[in-house]
């Protein structure tokens, strides 16, 4: 039996690998077989292509390039990784997948979502999420939970404002998939969260 493709999407500072973190530990205790990987990157090459897109001296990059990267950096990830888990009937838990390339480079960038989709047709032939949760916390909400913002990689060096249109992007993507998409409220406390999340995937078979 084919497994089952988890992804997870949220702003920065979402929690999203907390929640994975905290997800996975569960599901081990459980001897409920998984892996828990992430984008861009999950592998030697596309973790390659990971530090070319985020290095914060790469300011010079267009946002085609970006795009491009990303959906490369996934078809690498996807043969190398993802693929072969799920032929084996694993569940795979991945932080961030394509609807972060339409939220960021299609929804924030403003490059055309078509030429999104296209190329990451192509890069994901039909390995499309079964589920995928979004950790729903606005940009100036998780800000301020951290305390103040990354000003590390750079795609975190973008401002607010670019972030709000991320983070609308993810609600107009919710909007167009309601049976896909689910928005998973995460504003109380990690637990609250990560029990959200358990009873989500049961309730949706997953587990
Ligand atoms: P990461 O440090 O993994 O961020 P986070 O912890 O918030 O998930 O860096 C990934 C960055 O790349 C993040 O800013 C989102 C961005 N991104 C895109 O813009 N497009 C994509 O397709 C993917 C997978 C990530």
């Amino acid at each position: 039996m084919k497994g089952r493709l988890v992804t997870f999407e949220g702003c920065e500072g979402s929690g999203k690998s907390t929640q994975l973190r905290l997800l996975s530990e569960k599901l081990s205790k459980q001897g409920i077989s998984h892996i828990v990987t992430r984008e861009p990157g999950g592998s030697d090459i596309a973790e390659q292509i990971r530090n070319i897109i985020l290095n914060g001296k790469n300011t010079a990059m267009c946002d085609e390039c970006e795009a491009l990267l990303y959906a490369a950096a996934r078809a690498q990830h996807l043969r190398e990784i993802v693929q072969p888990a799920l032929d084996k009937g694993m569940l795979v838990l991945c932080d961030r997948y394509v609807d972060s390339s339409l939220a960021y480079q299609g929804y924030a960038r403003g490059l055309d979502l078509k030429f999104i989709e296209d190329i990451n047709g192509f890069a994901m032939r039909d390995f499309r999420p079964d589920l995928t949760l979004f950790l729903d916390i606005s940009p100036r909400a998780a800000f301020e939970r951290k305390h103040g913002a990354d000003k590390g990689d750079r795609m975190e060096q973008l401002g607010l404002e670019f972030h709000e249109k991320v983070y609308a992007g993810y609600l107009r993507i919710a909007a167009l998939n309601p049976e896909r998409f689910l928005k998973v409220e995460c504003g109380g406390s990690k637990w609250d969260t990560a029990e959200r999340i358990y009873n989500i995937l049961k309730s949706h078979k997953i587990i």
